[in-house]
């Protein structure tokens, strides 16, 4: 007889977890030919965000708003209180909020982007800098349209694939001091600090850096406002990974790290396991009252901000879910499951694993290929063509060009992002996934690049169009 194979656990030498939940409802999915795909991707000009939806087989785009809810959360929908002013679901939010990051003031925008406008509007002057931890495209772009100077500030070790440093997401402060030094404190609209951090790999940042952030401004008069969107991933790693960490719950690390800093924004649309819907949130009375002035300007009345109760209601449940300590593990387990398996293929992949993605590192994948012919971009067509598989480019389309020079913008890292919906896909999905980049990774040299066809004026990933070399 042939000897059992081993499960993941028992490889790793531990006992097997399993997600902290069963399966009430399917949605079917469909595989499609061969010469479906090609059509369809040349349809789309080798651009994923382009594709219908119905034509993708394991849809790894994004984990924003492609949760699963719960059938708490679905219940709780029924229980949507449509007020425009002074909604039940409101209050509920507003509670969470307060019970769960420990902010005072709450103020519900449609999604992250739409609390990325009303804080940069509302805290940024003209020609103030903002240093972050590497750049997220629709932050740094509301920054820089309130006339903000955005910065990269994180520590150099982010963008080397290969370092293995736990806290990737670590902004360096010797980076921030320098501009301190050169134009002032005031010169700084606040620290712009998210975890994890995406487009270094879903890579966190430790309770030691805030910390010293922390201290840092408080000796300059600086404000620290957070990037919430993936903050109990980044409250996951600070367990697994820091010293004195590994007996706390989740939620009482996700609270102390949000107790460093003065408010957030929150792109509901990931952590939270709801589809739509965000939030910018302070403890500064004054600063709350100018959020609560600008948000019935863009987004809706400041007890709703865009969201229907329905949705407030969802999310305030879905806030309570994510910080279970068994959710979030197996949220961060399946994504490490994937980045071991490619690993022990000897693929090139971001290091360490981050929350919420794998990245495939496509400068390895295509050293024939130059970064203005797209390596990213070509590396996620392929996947599509091969299997079904929808990722996304994170490099040289993303990064856009600079606004002096009219160049191409040239990231170190030149990844494709493969994206993990939080509760939608099993183990099996990923094994296929797995499969389909070691089929494209063999075939890898005999790939040609891309030249881009049109090019919108704003965050251009979304919809530009190629043509194959
Ligand atoms: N901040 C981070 C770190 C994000 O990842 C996103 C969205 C936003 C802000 C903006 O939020 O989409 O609700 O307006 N990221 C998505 C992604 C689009 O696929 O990574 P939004």
């Amino acid at each position: 007889m042939k000897e059992r194979i081993k499960t993941m656990g028992q490889q790793a030498g531990r006992r097997s977890w399993a997600e902290p939940w069963k399966i009430k409802m399917v949605e079917p999915i469909r595989m499609t030919s061969k010469e479906e795909r090609i059509k369809a991707m040349e349809k789309a000009g080798y651009n994923t965000f382009l594709l219908p939806s119905a034509d993708v087989y394991i849809d790894l785009l994004t984990d924003s708003g492609t949760s699963a809810m719960s059938d708490r959360q679905w219940a709780g929908m029924m229980l949507g209180d449509e007020a425009y002013a002074g909604s039940v679901n409101f209050y509920h939010l507003e509670s969470t909020i307060r019970d769960v990051y420990g902010f005072q003031h709450l103020i519900p925008t449609h999604q992250g982007r739409g609390a990325e406008h009303l804080m940069s509007q509302t805290q940024i002057k003209k020609g103030q800098y903002v240093p972050g931890n590497m750049y997220f495209t629709t932050t740094k772009l509301h920054q820089e349209l309130a006339g903000g100077i955005f910065v990269d500030v994180i520590i150099d070790e982010a963008h080397d694939p290969n370092s293995e440093h736990p806290f990737k997401g670590n902004m360096d402060i010797a980076k921030i001091d320098k501009i301190v030094k050169e134009h002032g404190a005031d010169s700084i609209a606040y620290l712009s600090v998210a975890g994890t951090v995406n487009m270094a790999g879903g890579q966190p940042v430790s309770m030691q850096n805030i910390k010293e952030l922390r201290e840092y401004a408080d000796k300059h008069g600086i404000l620290i406002y957070l990037d919430a969107t993936r903050l109990v991933e980044n409250a996951y790693f600070i367990k697994e990974r820091e010293e004195g960490y590994k007996d706390k719950p989740v939620a009482e690390i996700l609270k102390e790290f949000a107790g460093y800093s003065d408010g957030a924004w929150m792109s509901g649309k990931k952590d939270h396991l709801v589809n739509i819907g965000g939030w910018v949130a302070v403890n500064d009375a004054d600063v709350a009252d100018k959020l609560r002035n600008l948000v019935v300007v863009y987004e809706g009345l400041h007890t709703y901000g865009g969201m229907a109760g329905r949705d407030m209601e969802a999310m305030a449940i879905g806030i309570k879910e994510s910080i279970q300590d068994d959710y979030i593990r197996a949220r961060v387990g399946q994504v490490q499951y994937l980045w071991e398996l490619l690993d022990n293929w000897n693929i090139p992949i971001v290091r360490p694993y981050g929350g919420h993605a794998v990245f495939l590192d496509a400068k390895a994948f295509y050293p024939h290929i130059p970064q203005d012919e797209f390596p990213a971009q070509t590396l996620a067509a392929e996947l599509y063509l091969d299997s079904g598989v929808r990722a996304m480019e994170r490099g040289v389309v993303s990064a856009g060009r600079d606004p002096k020079t009219g160049k191409h913008k040239y990231p170190k890292l030149e990844l494709v992002r493969l994206t993990i919906p939080r509760r939608v896909y099993t183990e099996a999905h990923m094994d296929v996934v797995a499969e389909a980049v070691k089929e494209v990774y063999e075939d890898a040299k005999n790939v040609k690049g891309l030249k881009m066809v049109y090019e919108p004026a704003y965050l251009r990933f979304f919809q530009a169009k190629f043509e194959r070399l």
